[in-house]
């Protein structure tokens, strides 16, 4: 690999040049008390920090960054710290995914306008992972992304709790009568007992061990609990290894390619990843301009059983049983004959050179092939009328009696009245019924919310029962489960067929054919079509307005059009005058 001169890096433009802006450049870093020492012939790193007063998931970002920054120095790096929009899942409302494009935007200009050669990205937090990745993606400079890591297992008079999994599970027991208010404060005391991001297999460990797959992170970085001190040395060492990124030239478009991408999806159904990971990914690889599909998807699916034992897909493990496991290179050691190996990696070795000494330590948590958790990988991909663009499903964390199912639907326009509704203890229902929720995708939610895991309504609680068949274009949070079907495309709001679908009419889930259907005629559909009227715009100004119109559809990974990297001709250097 034939290193950079110093004379041919970004910040070299802004600092070397003997001219009047250099000059302001140099004396504006003396203000801050550098001297030359500290930048002369040294790359500039920057270290994109998404800490925020709000963001649990985050709070350590705080500290953890002058470990990154400590890594930086020693490895003869100039540090920048440029904070970020933070996107904590549980508080920005109505939805993250309103945002993930915004920070993913943030994320390429921040490179973009400063003297950046280089970049650690630190996020975790659901959307944080994807946004920053794709904003780096289209920038192009070197990058590694430090993964949050996982917050510890919660506890609860003895009893392990699961981030999400078990916030819905207790929530509908306590709407059973099946436990106190005192009980349920316990479970409210005791479900986030650290800093770090969700600890079941949500869409936080899920993407950022497909992350970790594509070679963007250091071997084994997802895994790491967040309090754990192998976090701190994690991201000391990702400081260290981005300042070799830049001397060789380590961009991302040497680390990503379809192959690395197909490791991913592969990794994606034995992980028995979040749902999320279908918008995402797809996202990411259209960055990169290596698009993959829902087809991939499908195809990835039948590849592979899931085998990590972990909640949602999984009934005991969370994620510090993972890494006590062997994490995910363990996990990947597994999946070798699957795998491409040769894809390259931040480490500028191998995936197969990153895992060579990779072992599993506990076969409960981390299942061989012939004893996996789902005989098939985590996501099934649907189609049919209701979906002709597709949609989602996880069937390994739903009851096995909706793998092939036919009932009514009882269809809601909105979130508040379908809430309303299910608290109804009159409310005409049941347990065979298909709740479906619409007008909540990328553009009518708006920003795609995750609400697609429908609550039960509560006299179907109080009789015992614990999942039914909801249809939603919403997501649902990755540690959620049921048999929810989502990501329903085209989406309601824009006329979709889901949009004239009236409740009564009978839907059919068929997993194995991959089938979601209404069953009506197609003169049926085209009768109801003609007397759709299009609601009212969900933005008249701003950035939902901008948003609204540069969203694309679930199917195509819900980036703004103008974002994605093939759109029109590349953006040049920032003049410097
Ligand atoms: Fe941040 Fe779950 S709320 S990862």
């Amino acid at each position: 690999m034939t290193r950079r001169k110093y004379e041919t890096l970004r910040s070299a433009r802004w600092v070397a040049p003997d001219d009047l802006r250099a000059f302001g450049h140099r004396s504006r870093l003396m203000q801050m008390g550098y001297s030359p020492e500290d930048w002369q012939g040294k790359p500039m790193i920057g270290i994109i920090n998404t800490w925020s007063d709000i963001n649990p998931c985050h709070a350590h970002f705080r500290h953890r960054v002058e470990d990154v920054k400590r890594g930086v120095l020693q490895q003869g790096g100039f540090p920048i710290e440029l904070p970020a929009i933070s996107l904590a899942e549980n508080f920005v409302k109505p939805t993250t995914m309103l945002y993930r494009n915004f920070l993913a935007m943030e994320a390429e200009e921040l490179l973009r306008s400063h003297p950046i050669d280089g970049v650690v990205l630190m996020g975790g937090c659901d959307k944080t992972t994807p946004g920053l990745i794709m904003g780096a993606i289209s920038m192009g400079l070197p990058f590694i992304f430090m993964p949050a890591g996982p917050m510890l297992r919660g506890n609860v008079k003895g009893k392990v709790l699961g981030s999400g999994s078990d916030s819905w599970k207790y929530w509908d027991e306590r709407r059973a009568g099946v436990i106190s208010e005192a009980e349920w404060l316990q479970v409210e005391a005791g479900i986030a007992r650290s800093y770090g991001t969700c600890m079941t297999m949500g869409t936080a460990s899920t993407m950022t061990s497909l992350t970790e797959t594509l070679g963007l992170s250091l071997p084994g970085a997802s895994s790491i609990p967040a309090a754990d001190s192998n976090h701190i040395r994690m991201a000391t060492n990702c400081g260290r290894r981005i300042v070799e990124m830049v001397w060789d030239d380590l961009t991302p478009d040497k680390i990503l390619s379809p192959e690395s991408f197909q490791n991913a999806m592969v990794v994606a159904m034995a992980l028995g990843c979040s749902t999320n990971a279908v918008i995402h990914l797809i996202a990411m690889s259209r960055r990169a301009q290596l698009d993959i599909s829902l087809d991939d998807f499908e195809a990835a699916s039948h590849e592979v059983p899931v085998i990590a034992n972990i909640r949602p897909c999984g009934d005991t493990y969370l994620m510090e049983d993972f890494y006590y496991a062997g994490g995910l290179p363990g996990l990947m050691s597994r999946l070798r004959e699957k795998l491409y190996l040769p894809a390259m990696t931040v480490t500028g070795q191998t995936l197969g050179e990153n895992i060579r000494d990779a072992e599993v330590y506990h076969d409960d948590v981390i299942r061989p092939l012939d004893k996996p958790v789902y005989h098939e990988g985590a996501l099934a991909i649907l189609k049919g009328n209701l979906a002709p663009d597709g949609c989602v499903i996880k069937p390994g964390s739903c009851d096995p009696k909706f793998w092939k199912h036919t009932g009514p639907a009882l269809v809601f326009d909105d979130y508040p009245s379908m809430k309303a509704a299910v608290e109804d203890e009159n409310l005409d229902v049941t347990a065979d019924h298909v709740l479906v929720l619409r007008n909540v995708g990328p553009i009518g939610g708006p920003g795609m919310p995750e609400w697609g895991m429908l609550p039960i309504p509560a006299r179907l609680v109080k009789k015992g029962v614990r999942d039914m068949l909801r249809l939603s274009d919403a997501r649902m949070s990755g540690t959620s489960y049921g048999a929810c079907v989502l990501h329903v495309a085209p989406e309601a709001y824009i006329g979709g067929p889901l949009a004239l679908i009236q409740t009564g009419d009978m839907i059919t889930l068929d997993v194995a054919q991959r089938k979601i259907q209404v069953e009506l005629s197609d003169a049926e559909l085209a009768r109801r079509r003609e007397v759709w009227q299009p609601p009212q715009p969900r933005y008249e100004r701003g950035y939902g307005w901008m948003f609204s119109r540069h969203i694309q559809q679930a199917n195509e990974g819900c980036d703004f059009d103008f974002l994605e990297t093939g759109f029109g001709a590349p953006v040049p250097e920032p003049d410097i005058f």
